[in-house]
């Protein structure tokens, strides 16, 4: 058996085309959504995210500032602009560009964000309504991975998912969407003994370590469907997952490619949470 394919970046095409949809009646309302991006030093992976992000949402019709500063900025002069795009009513969304250099507290920077403009869901009250159940912005890529599940119609409840990884920005967060959607959820990470007991179980497994090869062929349950959040390189310098995708494809019911998978959906989610920030605030 081989399993079916989940297409990361045909999904993405059309998640883009319902926010261009979107975008156009609000536009036609007089509201031009807006997404401000802040990047503080010269990492040059972050210089290359920011780029994605400023020319996914402007082709989306939504429109998008980049601001760079200096390593050498203030914690205190980044609050002080952070708080200034609070306040400015035309912006919808702000998004600070992780990482940040070492003197700045990422939290305080993060929770310095007004909720109601936090398009990464990372900030404290948006866990908590994630948590809850409340209407608030879910973290991009478990927001991605919810809608490839979605997409294949896939019926969550009742059936257990295995999360691999605990972060703040993927793990936890997906742990609580399959959660909302009725599985029963098992998350494993660093200290877990017997992951592949565990994950022998999963009809739903989500990798989400950093780690290449975390989950292999004889670690899934035939038919599962397997989501690959990781991002590496092999030996060969060849971008890869966390999944071995050439065994696990052999067992998997459905399985998520690396390039092509989860990446895209990450940067249509950002779209989609500017989108929906800029329709709360116009109702
Ligand atoms: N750095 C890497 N990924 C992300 C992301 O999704 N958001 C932010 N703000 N920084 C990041």
């Amino acid at each position: 058996m081989t399993a079916q394919l989940i297409d990361g970046n045909a999904l993405a095409r059309q998640i883009r085309a319902e926010v261009a949809g979107r975008t156009e009646g609000l536009k036609a309302r007089g509201v031009q959504p807006q997404l401000s991006i802040i990047l503080v030093g010269e990492d040059p992976a972050s210089q290359v995210y920011t780029r994605h992000k400023v020319n996914d949402s402007t082709e989306t019709g939504l429109s998008a500032t980049l601001e760079t500063y200096p390593a050498s900025l203030s914690e205190e002069d980044l609050l002080a602009r952070v708080r200034a795009l609070n306040a400015d009513p035309k912006v919808h969304g702000i998004l600070v560009q992780l990482p940040l250099p070492k003197h700045m507290d990422s939290q305080k920077v993060i929770e310095t964000i007004s909720p109601t403009k936090d398009v990464d869901g990372f900030h404290v009250a948006s866990a908590g309504a994630l948590m809850v159940g409340r209407p608030g912005f879910w973290p991009c890529t478990p927001y991605g991975c919810m809608k490839m599940l979605e997409s294949i119609g896939y019926e969550l409840r009742g059936k257990h998912a295995v999360v691999i990884g605990r972060s703040n920005i993927v793990g936890k967060p997906m742990a609580m969407m399959l959660l909302g959607k009725n599985a029963t959820v098992t998350m494993c990470h660093s200290a877990t003994r017997d992951l592949k007991a565990l994950t022998l179980q999963a009809d739903v497994v989500v990798a989400a370590v950093g780690k290449r090869n975390v989950l292999t062929a004889d670690m899934v349950k035939p038919g599962a469907v397997v989501i690959d959040v990781g991002m590496n390189r092999n030996d060969e310098g060849k971008l890869c997952g966390d999944v071995d995708f050439e065994g696990v494809k052999q067992v998997a019911g459905w399985i998520t490619p690396v390039p092509g998978g989860v990446g895209p959906m990450t940067r249509a989610m950002l779209l989609v949470n500017t989108l929906e920030a800029a329709e709360r605030a116009s109702p």
